[in-house]
């Protein structure tokens, strides 16, 4: 049977006090949006649809940006949960698989739990409906069950005192073949306290024309959404929680996993070792045996193995570093291949570059990759040596086993094998350190 989704994503999150959309707000580097699509992508759905109104424009971009095939509708007035369904009918028209409706601000239900609605939807269920116990089931819709069965949702504000007793609650994610969910929609009215059309009301509805309605449960903490900044730290630390876990699970060595942070897409091979207060943007891949030493901030690059990067490094997006690599104490990196064996041990800035194997980048090197209009690209070969405190003004290219003197401000190319001075002679005078010296003491010395 084949799957589609519906993601809501109209609503205002007014009570973030933002600017922006809620559901654009990001947990580990990716919009909330990103982690509910995700979510689902083991699914292989047939058909994603995702629902915006409020700032579309900016949701729809980022949806798209998630997941290029998605199809984005409008619902221009937010009247409830089931008119937010329904504006996605048109988009799903000839589609008579199941829909799963999940929610943009709630970024963390299982996959498993995705596939174990579906399967009761095969195995006898008209609609299925996603529930968990409650600690505190304040404002949530109460499931209803009778006898095993779920007879209705209802609101929280609709509730009569005994159904606000219950604790098994609505997480709001429902499946349904998508005919008789949009057949049930017709059927919804908005008399309620809300004056909204309710997705929810579509239960009683379908117990009524006699269909099945079950609900499957899962832990709360993955239903847990996001309304305010402090739900959103909240998930930030939940899904960091999970993460960690699941690195140490796949063999990666943390020694203070609490203040290591990643995103949602990091990979990290096993055998790597990751010392404390190091941050993954998006976008990173290490392999196996690398060693990530303490305070490094990471985006968009690669790490392979039997690299040494930190402590206090930073790579930016479009760094490549090949195996075996050193990259040492306040070097940044940014869009630059640095072939094996490779060092760049201290204080420099690499950017716009292509370093080769072996070479040695000396302490206090800057490339000036940009004139103030345009960035440049350098160009370094095999096995050269870069003295320290060098300027390399780009564009520039150095051959291999070049060798270019400490404090070099290197402005033409320096063929293979050459080496390159680029700086004023030296120049000594006998003595005159000493006099110098004795000079300066004896004019302080007459001021007192
Ligand atoms: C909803 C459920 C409730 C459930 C709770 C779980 C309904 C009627 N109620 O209540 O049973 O316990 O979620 O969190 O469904 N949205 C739109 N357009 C709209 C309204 C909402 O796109 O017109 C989107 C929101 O952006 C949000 C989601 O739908 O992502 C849920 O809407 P919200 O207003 O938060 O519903 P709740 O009152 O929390
Ligand atoms: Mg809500």
């Amino acid at each position: 049977m084949s799957t589609a989704l519906i993601i809501l994503a109209a609503g205002h999150g007014s009570r973030m006090k933002s600017d922006k959309p809620k559901v654009l707000h990001r947990v580990a580097s990716a919009p909330l949006l990103w982690h509910a699509m995700r979510r689902a992508e083991g699914l292989e759905a047939e058909k994603t649809v995702v629902v915006v109104g409020h700032e579309g424009e900016q949701v729809a971009e980022s949806a798209k940006a998630c997941n290029p095939d998605c199809e984005v509708v409008w619902q221009h007035e937010q009247n409830g949960t089931g008119h937010a369904v329904q504006q996605a009918q048109a988009a799903l028209a000839g589609f008579d698989g199941d829909v799963i409706v999940l929610y943009g601000d709630t970024p963390f239900i299982a996959p498993e739990t995705l596939a174990r609605m579906l399967e009761a939807r095969t195995s006898g269920s008209d609609i299925v409906v996603l529930g968990f116990k409650a600690a505190e089931p304040g404002g949530y819709g109460r499931l209803v069950m009778e006898n095993g069965v779920l007879g209705a949702i209802v609101e929280a504000k609709d509730a009569t005192a005994e159904q606000r007793a219950i604790d098994f609650c609505n997480s709001g994610v429902i499946c349904a073949p998508a005919p008789l969910l949009f057949s049930l929609l017709e059927q919804v009215g908005s008399d309620n306290a809300s004056g909204e059309v309710y997705l929810t009301d579509i239960v009683a509805i379908a117990n009524a024309r006699g269909l099945a309605c079950s609900a499957i449960e899962c832990a709360e903490a993955e239903t847990m959404g996001v309304n305010t900044r402090a739900d959103l730290a909240r998930a930030e630390a939940t899904f960091q929680q999970a993460a960690r876990a699941a690195m140490l699970e796949n063999g990666v060595t943390m020694t203070a996993p609490e203040t290591v942070f990643f995103a949602f897409d990091t990979v990290i091979g096993r055998d790597t070792i990751i010392g404390p207060n190091v941050f993954f943007g998006p976008g990173v891949t290490v392999e196996n045996n690398v060693h990530i030493r303490v305070f490094c901030h990471f985006e968009g690059c690669h790490i392979s193995s039997g690299s040494i990067v930190g402590p206090f490094a930073r790579l930016r997006p479009g760094t490549e570093l090949g195996g075996d690599v050193k990259v040492g104490n306040f070097v940044e990196i940014k869009n630059a291949i640095v072939d094996r064996g490779a060092k760049v041990n201290h204080l420099s800035y690499v950017g716009d570059a292509h370093i080769g194997e072996g070479t040695n980048i000396g302490a206090g090197t800057i490339f000036c990759n940009y004139d103030g209009v345009n960035k440049h690209h350098t160009e370094i070969g095999k096995h050269v040596f870069v003295g320290s405190n060098s300027a390399l003004v780009a564009p520039v290219t150095l051959g291999d086993e070049a060798f270019v003197t400490t404090g070099a401000v290197v402005t033409e190319d320096v063929p293979a094998g050459d080496m390159a001075f680029a700086r004023v002679r030296q120049v000594t005078k006998k003595g005159l350190g000493k006099r110098f010296m004795e000079r300066l003491r004896a004019a302080k010395a007459t001021k007192k």
